[in-house]
């Protein structure tokens, strides 16, 4: 059987990011490589994202664009999947005739790997029959659609690592999967944010138990990663289906592998947000991360309450307080949305308020996009395109001051950085926090490694340093989050 080559484009949160990964290992199970460009691939997988109209957008135009490719190759298929898939599907169908699959983030995975699988036999006796000069069965050139049912996705996808093949294909520089595993510990959500749509294309919320998700970590630390990201859509919302354990008991189980690498997780909600979690940070500092990415989406409690995100101003402030208590060197960082209907031009100040006093080292800010299926989708909008865009412009420039700020606070300090991959002139490295740092080096060997660089100079979004030691030890150990100031 001729070897399939599967490219990825990825679109929206983590949790797509963990779901394309999880695809890529079961992929590979069945004998593929990733390819690292589409005209390399005999199968593209897009995962898309539903999050914002624009995201969508971006997601067809790419989508459009790959009808190229297949002319080229008419044995190829092109597939998509994600939170798009979970309510365009027909749509899809309708519009682009290249497009093979559409599979929703929210139907049952286990389906889509049988699919998947015969899919795959197809695709390379076809690929044959194109490599022999012959004619191509109409049965392999086929569309092969799969339209099921929606149903609830299972709690079944744990692919396991254990051949070296897919060390081939995790070590592809193509991928950020080399150092990093992206791991859902739960699925979908049932938080019903007024203007989101993800609950409704992810589903209800289920999480994943525990034990299996220690022995998934355990497995990727075992073959290199040098970081776990805990994903989910409100990941301290997380509880063991069997024993009712808790995020905190997870992150603890997962701290306890033995071994050098960063625990990080991706997104808490401030209404669940309790201090055995920051506890346990604190307790696994630094092989958990001091870094929190608490979304913040409004600044003015009454918005808050129209968003339904059930925290008022001064309780996140509070919070963000309590992370400062227990972890001084933290670094956090909010999403933040503006131009929500009916948000006055007082209360978005409110929000710029929130960020004087909170001093976010990095935001995510977005114009608020109207979504089918979601409560805000038929709120009155009172609020101008114009007012939407200033306001953002207007927030996003003072954030440029305030990283720029936060940043310069960590020059002339040795911070333990992780080395991601080499560029020009040395190495970009992440600290613990999430700073991207540039190290400059002739070092041949950093990559993957714990250093501690001197921080040299900052910017608005990055760090520059020079290397000063490298890390031998365990890091749970041996490491203070930084060793001096100068
Ligand atoms: N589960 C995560 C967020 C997932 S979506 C959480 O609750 O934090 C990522 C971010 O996209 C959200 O935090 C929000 O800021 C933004 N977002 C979601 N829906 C949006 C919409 N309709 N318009 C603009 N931004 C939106
Ligand atoms: Fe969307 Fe709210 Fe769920 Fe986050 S918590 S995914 S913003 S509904
Ligand atoms: Fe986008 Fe779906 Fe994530 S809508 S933000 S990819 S959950």
């Amino acid at each position: 059987m001729l070897s399939i080559a599967v490219f990825f484009r990825t679109y929206g949160c983590q949790a797509n990011v963990a779901d394309s990964e999880g695809l890529a290992l079961y992929l590979n199970g069945l004998g593929c490589t990733l390819a690292d460009s589409e005209e390399d691939a005999d199968l593209i997988i897009v995962n898309s994202c539903a999050v914002r109209a624009k995201a969508e957008q971006k997601m067809f135009s790419y989508l459009g664009s790959l009808a190229q490719y297949k002319k080229k190759k008419p044995y190829m298929r092109i597939g998509m999947i994600g939170c798009v898939a979970s309510y365009r599907k027909k749509e899809v169908y309708d519009r682009y005739d290249h497009v093979s699959f559409v599979y929703g983030a929210r139907e049952n995975m286990g389906t889509f790997q049988t699919y998947l699988a015969d899919l795959i036999v197809r695709i390379s006796t076809a690929k044959q029959f194109f490599a022999e000069d012959k004619k191509i069965p109409a049965s392999l050139k086929g569309q092969d659609r799969l339209i099921s049912a929606w149903k609830d996705r299972k709690v079944t996808l744990f692919p396991k690592r254990s051949s070296a093949a897919v060390l081939d294909v995790v070590q592809k520089p193509q991928t950020h999967l080399a150092q990093k595993a992206y791991i859902n510990i739960t699925t979908g959500c049932d938080n019903y944010c007024t203007y989101c749509i993800v609950p409704f294309t992810r589903g209800r919320e289920e999480s994943y138990p525990l034990k299996e998700l220690v022995e998934r970590a355990q497995t990727e630390v075992t073959r290199g990663a040098r970081e776990i990201h805990l994903v989910g859509q409100n990941v301290n919302s997380y509880k063991d289906p069997v024993t009712g354990e808790g995020f905190a008991q997870l992150l603890e189980g997962i701290a306890q592998i033995e071994g050098q690498f960063w625990i990080r997780y991706v997104s808490p909600h401030p209404k669940d947000m309790t201090n055995d979690v920051l506890d346990m940070m604190a307790a696994h500092s630094p092989k958990i991360c001091a870094w929190v990415h608490l979304p913040l989406q409004a600044g003015s409690t009454r918005v808050l309450d129209v968003m339904g995100r059930t925290y008022t101003k001064e309780r996140f402030l509070e919070q963000v307080q309590e992370i400062r208590k227990r972890m001084p060197h933290v670094t956090i960082t909010t999403d933040i949305i503006v131009g929500f209907p009916s948000e006055t031009d007082a209360e978005y100040l409110e929000t710029r308020e929130v960020m004087e006093i909170v001093k976010f080292d990095h935001i995510f800010s977005f114009i608020y996009s109207p979504r089918k299926f979601t409560k805000a989708f038929s709120m009155e909008d009172s609020v101008s395109a114009e007012e939407k865009s200033a306001r953002l412009t207007n927030l996003q420039k003072r954030q440029q001051m305030i990283s720029l700020e936060c940043n310069s606070k960590w020059v002339d300090k040795e911070l333990l950085v992780l080395v991601e991959k080499p560029i020009v002139g040395g190495y970009l490295a992440r600290t613990e926090g999430n700073i991207r740092l540039n190290i400059s080096s002739d070092e041949s060997d950093l990559t993957g490694t714990f250093v501690y660089p001197r921080v040299t100079s900052a910017n608005v979004a990055h760090l520059s340093g020079v290397v000063l030691k490298k890390i031998e030890k365990n890091i749970d150990k041996s490491c203070q989050p930084f060793l001096k100031q100068v």
